[in-house]
């Protein structure tokens, strides 16, 4: 099937977190909304049919996971990211952000450390300091175009009495746009396996990377490594089902499992329809992925380099995965709150604040790039003509 991902959809009927500010549908000059990572397109078809036939089917009962579940995320982990788990390992505990959660209570204890690497996606902090323990900051550096992993601070982490006991790792990396390589990844866990450190991989954003770059799933680290991570992921990016709250947790070690899934006692998991949907994208909507996928490439072709030269001195480095661009605006010297007012009041743009991912994050905003083109067209003309008239 041929989906067409330039076309305009109003979303606010059904009560799109993204589009919440505005009240009717669309028209130019209206405030643009290019902040909550979803995208603004339609689903795959076969999500879309598989919902249509369980409406019809009409009895919505208790239910287990839909005939077939297990082994579709199985053999998408195998297919995509070249892992082989055990079915068993597998868990569907509803959203990635709630096992987060789950995951910094069942591992660390109040007052320990958590390590993280900013700036990143703000429910990661909150995770670790909503429920009393304490942030370990390990800011990623920058040379100016590229974002890493600093090694050194990461070890100077481990070098006190009370060392931290997990690290919750973006992979790849929101919003730093970076696809971690392998030796990178190599060098990151042989440091938390020397100091016995958990590793929580957040992979939602696995299958959305770009260009050249290649995902590298924590699940390859080897046999050591697997008995001491967790691994969380959806399809929620790649398909635009985050409304359907369809995740899951891989765990290969049983006592971390247990304890894992011990969280989820007596809450709601992932629901029947967004397991519906997993399985239908899992095993029926490559031909989705890869349109999509060359789709959201043609609005970095546009944005990248519309950012560098009509909209300097914002910088912009085409992301290697995710399709969030973090955009430095730290040359237009305005403070956080000034910086966000002027995109949201004057401009008419809603953004997310590079400050909420973290200290690293001022001076930075996040641009969603999965959406209609003409939208992107139409951010870029609104900041130009701003800047012109300054
Ligand atoms: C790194 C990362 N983890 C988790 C989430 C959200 O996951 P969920 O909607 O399954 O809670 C997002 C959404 O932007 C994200 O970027």
């Amino acid at each position: 099937m041929i989906y067409d991902f330039s076309c305009y959809i109003d979303r606010l009927p059904y009560a799109s977190s993204k589009w919440n500010m505005n009240t009717r549908p669309y028209q130019k000059g209206d405030m643009i909304p290019l902040w909550v990572a979803d995208s603004d397109f339609t689903s795959p078809e076969a999500v879309k049919k598989a919902i249509r036939d369980y409406a019809d089917f009409g009895v919505f009962g208790y239910t287990g996971n839909p005939h077939g579940l297990t082994a579709a995320v199985k053999g998408w982990l195998q297919r995509k990211h070249h892992w082989e788990i055990d079915e068993s390992w597998l868990s569907f505990p509803g959203g990635v952000v709630a096992s987060l959660f789950a995951a910094v209570r069942a591992f660390t204890a109040p007052g320990e450390k958590v390590i993280i690497n900013d700036p990143v996606y703000p429910p990661f902090a909150a995770a670790i300091r909503e429920q009393g323990r304490e942030i370990a900051w390990n800011p990623l550096s920058y040379d100016g175009t590229r974002f890493t992993f600093d090694f050194a601070h990461l070890r100077s982490l481990f070098a006190t009495a009370d060392k931290p006991k997990m690290m919750i790792l973006c992979s790849p990396h929101n919003a730093a746009g970076r696809v971690w390589t392998p030796e990178e990844l190599k060098n990151l866990s042989d440091i938390l396996l020397e100091n016995d450190c958990l590793l929580v991989s957040d992979e939602i954003h696995f299958d959305l990377v770009w260009d050249e770059h290649e995902h590298f799933t924590a699940g390859r680290l080897g046999p050591k490594v697997m008995e001491k991570m967790i691994m969380l992921s959806s399809a929620s990016k790649t398909f635009n089902v985050a409304g359907m709250h369809a995740s899951y947790a891989v765990v290969p070690n049983e006592e971390l499992r247990n304890a894992f899934n011990r969280q989820f006692t007596g809450s709601t998991q992932s629901n029947f329809i967004g397991k519906l949907a997993l399985l239908a994208c899992y095993t029926e909507s490559d031909d989705y992925l890869e349109q999509m996928k060359a789709y959201i490439m043609g609005n970095f072709d546009f944005v990248i380099p519309a950012i560098n030269q009509r909209l300097a001195p914002l910088k912009a480095t085409r992301p290697e995965g995710t399709y969030l661009v973090w955009v430095d605006c730290r040359a237009l010297q305005m403070e956080q709150k000034e910086l966000m007012s002027w995109f949201l009041e004057d401009l008419k743009l809603r953004l997310n604040d590079g400050a909420t991912f973290g200290p690293a994050g001022t001076g930075y905003i996040r641009l969603n790039c999965a959406t209609p083109r003409m939208f992107l067209e139409e951010a870029v003309e609104r900041i130009e003509a701003n800047l012109k008239s300054r």
